[in-house]
């Protein structure tokens, strides 16, 4: 995604939303699938609380869905279904799903019409619930998507779906802060929509992701009803950020907006892809004094653009053009010098900073040292910089190779023992996934030339598991660390939780249940995303999560995804959270300090 002068193809800045894309055609290898195939009984309506949800489905019931409404998405067979009468719906479904289901099994596409009313109301029995301070073996109890009871031996009616979860671990879901699904990057877009990925993220055991809202236009309204559209078909709770790529007037305003109308509370800035999203340090400041202002978190992509454009055009000099050249061209210290120079300008301003994808012990280290001096700075691995090497880069097979493209690059052995060391002593305090998922021909576009091969790696599926495996198997963190760094921080720096990320009576019932002795294994021929890839290929590990409840429905068991397109919320995120305490303190302080202006008697003559 980086600016190449020489070639005019990759300079083009992306023209948001100009990829012609038939979203209908997406949308109906889904359609009809992930759903119930019988009429399920009505739910009351949600305790509205100081989280407001709001769904861009029609189906605004965060419990089973009747089917019928959860097919009132845009797609055409799903129009058409309005004109299917009742009687004939069970034979209509059986003669679909019979042609559905066969040309979605190769693509990994499980599913299951299921045959069951669900409950609503379920007992998650005898497990040991892990919450980010506190553990203890209790039944969990869910009314209406809402965790009502957390107690030893709760007694329930037959009215109750008992899920056992003896000698296993019963968590909070995962919220992923960091994902771009259905991402146009001008020539193509992201393999995995609101639906795929939200599927792979449930089987994966993560039950809220927060997506990047990419302006479209310039326009950060029209950026949103972009992203509105296209999170109709969602499964599961997420939220957004916003990416902020110009600055104006009506930018800043627009910003205003998202924050008071539109539940955002986070904006993100590349300080890298020259050219196409690249700030420059004056728009920087602009937007780091902006979120200020709103109690907004800004967020950073921090390389060093100009310096990873000046290593590009050296790597091609060099005749090095394939995959290796990505991470020769942008080496850790331009990671490093462009999050030393974030931290110091969100440090001049006084605001907090949220450092993205830390890939590198030259960020890692920056970040330490600014928390240490006391300095307000979030830094998020994700699952490629914990669990990868660079070498993958360097294979001789251009297609495995490509397939690790991603910026910052995925470095060499030892950063990612450095950054698992870092989160298992807090100077690094939550994983995110970055997933965003190019294929293996979408990635081909680069074959010559590593500076077109679109950037991203998979991970919304893998997360949940992978951290398992790397931190608390290995013994570097405990399971209450472990649903710290998966869920519960996250839900705390973007002002969801105890709504989320706990399991506490009133937080929503996500929940996962997982089985410390079982074990995973990845391969692209059995995971849930869309790509015909996965960058963990092969790869096994113990600790597997049996089930996922999203919203108090059981969406993940037995190897089986049961999801409806429309059933998930759209999470509004207030602004202001915790780490704006104190700031206004900090700010006196500093104005009380400055002795000045110094009252000075006019020199005589
Ligand atoms: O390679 C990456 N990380 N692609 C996604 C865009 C971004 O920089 O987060
Ligand atoms: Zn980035
Ligand atoms: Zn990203």
């Amino acid at each position: 995604m980086e600016r190449n002068e020489k070639n005019h193809s990759m300079m083009s800045v992306p023209k948001f939303g100009g990829w012609d894309q038939d979203d209908a055609a997406g949308a109906m290898d889904y359609s009809m699938v992930f759903t119930q195939a019988r009429e399920n009984k009505k739910h009351k309506k949600m305790n509205p609380n100081k989280i407001k949800y709001k769904s861009f489905g029609a189906n605004t019931n965060h419990g089973q869905a009747p089917c019928k409404d959860a097919y009132a998405l845009e797609d055409p067979i799903v129009l058409s279904m309005g004109f299917i009468s009742s009687q004939f719906l069970p034979i209509f479904f059986l003669t679909f799903f019979t042609i559905i289901t066969s040309s979605l099994s190769q693509s990994n596409q499980i599913c299951d019409a299921g045959t069951e009313i669900p409950s609503s109301k379920l007992l998650v029995k005898g497990g040991t619930v892990v919450n980010a301070h506190h553990q203890q073996i209790a039944d969990v109890y869910v009314e209406d998507g809402v965790i009502v009871a957390v107690n030893p031996n709760i007694r329930v009616g037959d009215d109750v779906t008992v899920i056992d979860a003896l000698g296993k671990y019963v968590m909070p879901g995962g919220i992923d802060p960091h994902t771009h699904l259905d991402m146009d990057v001008g020539f193509t877009a992201t393999v995995d929509d609101f639906f795929s990925g939200q599927a792979a993220a449930l089987a994966g055991g993560t039950t809220m992701h927060i997506d990047f809202v990419i302006p479209l236009n310039g326009s950060l309204t029209a950026g949103f009803e972009d992203y509105e559209k296209k999170a109709k078909k969602s499964c599961m709770d997420y939220g957004f950020h916003m990416v902020i790529t110009k600055w104006d007037e009506t930018v800043s305003k627009e910003m205003e907006l998202m924050v008071k109308e539109k539940g955002i509370n986070s904006f993100k800035f590349f300080m890298a892809y020259k050219g196409i999203f690249m700030i420059n340090d004056e728009l920087l400041l602009e937007g780091l004094k902006k979120c200020k202002s709103l109690g907004a978190l800004a967020m950073v992509h921090a390389e060093n653009g100009d310096a990873v454009y000046e290593g590009q055009e050296k790597m091609i000099e060099l005749g090095i053009t394939g995959p290796e050249g990505h991470a020769l061209s942008r080496p850790a210290m331009l990671e490093g010098e462009a999050t030393a120079r974030a931290i110091r300008l969100a440090d001049f301003v006084n605001t907090p900073l949220y450092v993205v994808h830390v890939m590198s012990i030259d960020a890692m280290e920056e970040i330490e040292k600014a928390r240490k001096s006391g300095q307000k700075v979030i830094g998020e691995p994700i699952a490629s910089g914990l669990g990868l090497d660079e070498s993958w880069l360097w294979h001789p097979d251009f297609e495995i190779a490509a397939k690790y493209v991603m910026s910052p690059p995925i470095r060499k052995r030892g950063h990612d023992r450095a950054l698992q060391a870092a989160l298992s002593t807090g100077v690094l305090q939550l994983v995110g996934t970055d997933h965003c998922a190019f294929n293996s021909t979408q990635k081909a576009r680069g074959v010559d030339d590593f500076r077109k091969i679109p950037n991203g790696v998979n991970g919304i599926e893998e997360r949940m598991h992978l951290v398992w495996d790397i931190m608390v198997e290995s013994g570097q963190i405990t399971p209450s660390d472990y649903v710290r760094l998966t869920s519960t921080e996250c839900a705390r720096i973007f002002n969801l939780y105890p709504k989320k990320g706990a399991i506490l009576p009133g937080s929503d019932a996500d929940i996962i249940i997982l089985n410390p002795n079982s074990s995973f294994e990845i391969s692209a021929k059995s995971h849930h995303s869309r790509l015909d890839t996965n960058v963990y290929e092969g790869r096994r590990g113990k600790g597997k999560i049996e089930v996922t409840i999203a919203g108090g429905r059981v969406v993940w068991e037995n190897n089986e995804l049961k999801v409806t397109p429309g059933t998930g919320r759209y999470i509004q995120m207030p602004p202001f959270s915790y780490l704006f305490d104190g700031l206004d303190k900090k700010d006196a302080i500093y104005l009380n300090s400055l002795q000045a202006p110094v009252k000075r008697v006019k020199a005589s003559t």
